[in-house]
């Protein structure tokens, strides 16, 4: 039984619409990005709401029984997860968004009883989103295992990957236009099959500080397949929402790959070519300048200019309070203090703003590469806490670093650099830091949060 009439049901699903494109807006800054995140949240709601209301919905049970195990599932899975792990949960959710649009579309199929009435149009859809889906699926499963450390973060190319990845995609192509031609629900299903496989090809040979930009792409390729998934169903409100999802998600692998200096085709297809994208895990023995607190402290307390250049380890270490802190300690005593955020710091894009809103350090202090790049030669210090590959002179220097090409934050241009680190180990890129071995570089060596409070307790007693 409806509960809403036909207009009302096309107005509540625009007003979604609506509330999914003013969520975009808001997330383009980090300071609306809270009440964008709210926004879209109260679209989906909005959404749900009429989809049960407006009386369309067949399989009423099933429906309620999936989306209580769903919540049940993915509400405790969200609030427990570390900063530092999102990224794979977003892949394990985009993932199951791909595979789940690839099933409705497979059921839709089933339903025309063959589907030989099917408009084409209808069928292609059906196929795309068969095809795509599945590949979003099985991809983003590899990447969680990838992330999460599960399988090997390294780049993975079995023997004849080449031949087996062109293969894979002329016999799934193949197979989508009969699946077009006949509407065969069989070869539909054989079409999904297949996809996993090609999904598994695709990212199995990308490795490293790759695979979030696989995930990047994955979750556009779930977009457009939700959107296709909206005309098989006749649903402009899926429609719409897919259509966002593929064209943001396209838009931020590409400024991903940008900031790395890396084309979106070396990533996927770098390692089928022979070049690697991971570095090792080697850890240098070679002698480096290690200074104490104090040691630190007397350098801020001197002092005129300081900036701060955060890293993946300042979110392991949670020190963005302490980092806080300290500035508004410097702060006191006169002493200018930026923060230098690079593009890729961390382990997520906006993963440093995030963590720095968080322990309310003001926006104006928060400097973008290229704005925070000629600052440096007229800075003091620059504390660099638990980053290495976003300052690593290598991205210039090295044409066979997996690194090289990547803009990076110009550190060595101020007087003095102090690395807050707990080893030599090497970043996330696993190449070695020719500017821990400079002169002008001193390293304080243990947690970042640690480090940082005894620094703290060391400028107050100066
Ligand atoms: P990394 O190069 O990964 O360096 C992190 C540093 O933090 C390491 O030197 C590590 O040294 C240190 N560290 C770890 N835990 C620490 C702790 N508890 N206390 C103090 N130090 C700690 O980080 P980055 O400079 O932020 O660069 C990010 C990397 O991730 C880049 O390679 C980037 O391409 C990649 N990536 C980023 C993104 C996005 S969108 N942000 C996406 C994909 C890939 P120790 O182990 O010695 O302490």
């Amino acid at each position: 039984m409806s509960l809403l009439s036909a207009d009302a049901t096309e107005l509540g699903y625009l007003l979604a619409a609506v509330c999914f494109i003013l969520a975009l807006k808001g997330l383009s800054s980090p300071r609306s990005a809270r009440r964008g995140n709210l926004i879209g949240a109260a679209g989906a709601a909005l959404a749900l709401a009429v989809a049960f209301l407006s009386g369309d919905l067949d399989h009423l049970v099933p429906i309620v029984v999936a989306i209580a195990v769903g919540t049940a599932l993915a509400v405790p899975a969200a609030r427990m997860v570390k900063m530092t792990q999102m990224p794979q949960l977003v892949a394990l959710f985009n993932g199951v968004g791909g595979g789940a649009a690839a099933l409705v579309a497979l059921l839709e199929l089933g339903e025309t009883a063959g589907g030989t009435s099917a408009w084409e149009g209808d069928l292609a859809a059906v196929a795309f989103t068969v095809l795509v889906g599945a590949v979003s699926f099985a991809g983003s499963v590899v990447t969680f295992l990838k992330l999460q450390e599960i399988m090997t973060t390294r780049p993975v190319v079995l023997p004849g990957a080449k031949p087996l990845m062109i293969g894979g995609l002329v016999v799934s192509l193949g197979v989508a236009v009969a699946v077009f031609g006949s509407g065969q629900p069989v070869l539909a299903s054989l079409l999904g099959l297949l996809g996993l496989v090609v999904g598994v090809m695709l990212v199995l040979p990308v490795g490293g500080a790759d695979v979030p930009i696989v995930i990047s792409l994955l979750n556009a390729f779930t977009g457009l397949t939700v959107a296709a998934g909206g005309f098989v169903l006749g649903n402009t409100l899926l429609l719409v929402a897919g259509t966002l999802v593929g064209a943001s998600g396209t838009i931020l692998t590409r400024l991903m790959a940008a900031a790395m200096g890396r084309s979106v085709a070396g990533v996927m297809f770098g390692a089928l070519r022979g070049g690697s994208t991971a570095g090792s895990t080697a850890v240098s023995s070679r002698p480096v300048r290690s200074v104490s607190p104090e040691d630190v402290a007397i350098l801020l307390g001197y002092a005129r200019k300081v900036i701060v250049v955060p890293g993946y380890g300042l979110a392991v270490a949670q020190a963005q309070h302490t980092i806080r802190e300290l500035e508004e300690m410097l702060r006191g005593r006169g002493i200018e203090v930026l923060y230098g955020i690079h593009p890729v710091a961390g382990r997520m894009p906006g993963h440093m703003n995030v963590l720095l809103a968080e322990a309310n350090v003001p926006y104006q202090a928060l400097k973008e590469m290229d704005e925070v790049n000629p600052e440096f030669r007229t800075t003091d210090v620059v504390l660099v806490v638990g980053a290495n590959d976003v300052v690593n002179p290598a991205a210039k220097t090295s044409p066979g670093a997996p690194i090289y090409g990547m803009p990076i934050l110009e550190v060595s241009d101020a007087q003095q650099v102090v690395f807050l680190k707990r080893s030599m180990r090497p970043g996330f890129a696993g190449i070695e830091n020719e500017l821990l071995f400079d002169p002008k570089t001193s390293l304080l060596f243990g947690d970042a949060k640690e480090s940082l409070a005894k620094v703290l307790a060391a400028v107050k007693g100066l």
